[in-house]
């Protein structure tokens, strides 16, 4: 049978911008290969799950603390998304770092935004402001955002959009997010967010015939 959208789930834990940048881009057309169909949160009082609920798409918090352990919370994600039949998994501020055995399960349909030019500011420990802080810190004058394939190395996995925004003198951590978050993040994720559902879905119809 051949298919046209490509199921998309979104991974948060905090205020969901990005998500937002999502759920609007498929209103406007921007994303037209895919269907958000399912939010899940790792953090009960995220507001990215309200912004969900207002959008009408399912949510569903799965919080690590409440389960056995690391591999159990993966598990509960697995069996969510497999069986609402997702094909493409969107990290979206999702703060939580995924293990080999969930990255080999879904191959090269993870994406990830890190708010950062990879290979700059990025891998374990350099998550939100802590990026800011970091490029800040170091003095660049351009810094940006990525959007990748998500593998078991974390911020690892091949680089599927990147955009430079430039630091001004005077930025705080908090203004230069805001700058890198209207000026690449909110237009990469959704761009890239299109082009890998195109390519599931052109290689599913190969498949299918
Ligand atoms: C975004 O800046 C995103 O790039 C970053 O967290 C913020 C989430 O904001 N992600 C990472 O640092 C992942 N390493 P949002 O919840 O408003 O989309």
């Amino acid at each position: 049978m051949l298919t046209d959208v490509a199921k998309i789930a979104v991974l948060v834990s905090g205020g969901g911008t990005n998500l937002q940048a999502l759920i609007d881009a498929e209103i406007s057309g921007i994303i037209k290969s895919g269907k958000i169909t399912l939010v899940i949160s790792n953090k009960s009082g995220a507001y990215a799950i309200e912004r969900a609920h207002r959008a009408g798409i399912d949510t569903l918090v799965i919080e690590k603390k409440a389960c056995r352990d690391a591999e159990d919370f993966e598990e509960k994600m697995i069996d969510a998304l497999d069986s609402a039949g997702i094909d493409i998994i969107v990290l979206a501020g999702f703060m939580s770092i995924l293990s080999e055995r969930f990255t080999s399960h879904y191959k090269d349909r993870i994406i990830n935004v890190h708010p950062s030019l990879i290979p700059s500011f990025c891998g374990a420990g350099f998550y939100g402001l802590r990026v800011h802080e970091a490029a800040l810190a170091y003095g660049v004058k351009v810094s940006g955002a990525t959007v990748h394939f998500v593998n078991e190395i974390p911020d690892g996995g091949k680089i599927i959009m990147q955009k430079a925004v430039e630091v001004r003198d005077g930025d705080t951590p908090e203004v230069l997010q805001k700058r890198i978050m209207e000026e690449a993040e909110w237009k990469i994720l959704p761009l890239s967010c299109e082009q890998v559902c195109r390519t599931v879905i052109n290689e599913r119809n190969k498949r299918n015939g």
